[in-house]
């Protein structure tokens, strides 16, 4: 039977999608938030008939949601009801993502007609439309093509997702390597990241990558270590692209020391930060402030506590720390938490606060000469100046 008579017969919208994944022959797919999922191809479905724009908008709320948490986002999108169908290729929505003026809905079923037309310009010269009842062989066969042709989509690694790509790394893979020490970790990262699977994109690393057949193994000091499971390698190996750009790979080599594995366990501090508040701060700000923001401003956390909420910023040395108590800043020091960041004791309701209510830096003269300059630069509207983020969790 046709997928236009299995349409005509559908009850429901999963009666729709399960005729769509019978003439599409789909093998390896999901149903839940998105409505079919393959490592392919996503499809939002609709029973009734829907502009293709509006079930486009729903679907890219999922695959911004994806892209956010770091998980793979498949080469091409569709959306099916019981009239047509449409694909496009995810390439060409990413621009949507860099807009900071749109403003997306709280879930992908809020996604309405409003916001649809506000993403229409981005996306509606890229999607094609096939109505099934005179164009199903075209659709299935332009499906077909292209998933032969579609390429995955995969995130980059750069300066500012370094330090999340890396915990990722520890997680999926260096946990699966035995026998290695935590301060070796970030040396086995770098040969795997500066490796297009093939060859290496760059020579003389301390540690190196090797193959045996598909298997990697990892070469550090004379020692081989293996995989325990090539799971969690395949999977992260799915989501991130490598090696970096060639721009980034020399800063990014120079991040090596400030890596080592953080994970919960080690969170210290009466009422620190939790490590997954901290590693959506950081995706909300490598969203907000865009591209190489960590390279462009200057970040102060003036109650920094033992320094959790940082630990996974990538770039130290634009990082300015301090706290009341100057215990905790030697458990920073201890721990090499940030260690080439700026941390200092430091009361910022009181040491610098005069009796007027004005705030005078000279009073305490604890403020680092980087730091003072660059706020009075900022004031001052002096040409060059570095922005400044204030990043805190606050204590009252
Ligand atoms: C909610 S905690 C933040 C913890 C920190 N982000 C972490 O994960 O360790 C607030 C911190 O502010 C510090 N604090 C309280 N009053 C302060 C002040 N006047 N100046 C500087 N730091 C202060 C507290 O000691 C505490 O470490």
């Amino acid at each position: 039977m046709s997928l236009i008579d299995d349409l005509a017969k559908a009850k429901s919208e999963e009666d729709v999608k399960d005729a769509y994944i019978k003439a599409l022959g789909l093998k390896q797919y999901t149903k839940g938030l998105v409505d079919i999922q393959t490592l392919e191809i996503w499809f939002e479905s609709k029973d009734a008939p829907t502009a293709p724009i509006l079930m486009f908008a729903q679907l890219l709320f999922y695959v911004r949601d994806a892209r956010r948490k770091g998980e793979s986002i498949p080469p091409l999108l569709a959306v099916i009801d019981r009239e047509k169908a449409a694909i496009m290729e995810t390439a060409k929505a990413l621009p949507i993502f860099d807009d900071k003026s749109l403003e997306w809905p709280k879930s992908g079923s809020k996604a309405d007609t409003k916001f649809a037309a506000k993403i229409a310009p981005y996306i509606e010269a890229h999607f094609v439309v096939y109505p099934i009842k005179e164009g199903e062989k075209l659709f299935i066969e332009a499906f077909k093509q292209a998933i032969q042709n579609g390429r995955p989509i995969r995130t980059p690694i750069t300066p500012d997702n370094l330090r999340q790509v890396f915990d990722k790394w520890v997680e999926r893979i260096g946990r699966e390597l035995d026998g290695v020490a935590e301060s070796d970790y970030a040396l086995l990262f770098f040969a795997d990241i500066m490796h297009d699977g093939k060859k290496a994109a760059m020579e003389n690393l301390p540690a190196r990558l090797l193959h045996d057949g598909e298997k990697p193994l990892f070469l550090l000091n004379g020692v081989t270590y293996e995989l325990a499971s090539e799971r969690g390698y395949r999977q992260f190996w799915a989501i991130y692209h490598r090696p970096p750009e060639a721009e980034h790979r020399a800063y990014l080599l120079e991040r090596r020391d400030s890596l080592l594995p953080v994970d919960e366990r080690s969170f210290k501090g009466a009422f620190y930060t939790p490590l997954h508040i901290v590693d959506k701060a950081y995706e909300w700000l490598n969203m907000t402030l865009g591209r190489n923001w960590q390279k462009n401003y200057l970040v102060w956390d003036m109650c920094c506590g033992v320094g959790n909420l940082e630990v996974k910023h990538s770039n130290h040395r634009n990082l300015f720390m301090s706290t009341l108590d100057a215990a905790d800043i030697d458990v920073m020091l201890a721990s090499r938490t940030c260690a080439a960041a700026t941390r200092f004791q430091y009361d910022y309701l009181n040491d610098d606060v005069d009796a007027l209510g004005q705030i005078d830096y000279s009073l305490s003269n604890k403020l680092p000469l980087e730091l003072r300059t660059a706020i009075a630069d900022f004031k001052a509207k002096k040409k060059g100046a570095k922005k400044i983020l204030v990043l805190i969790n606050p204590p009252y």
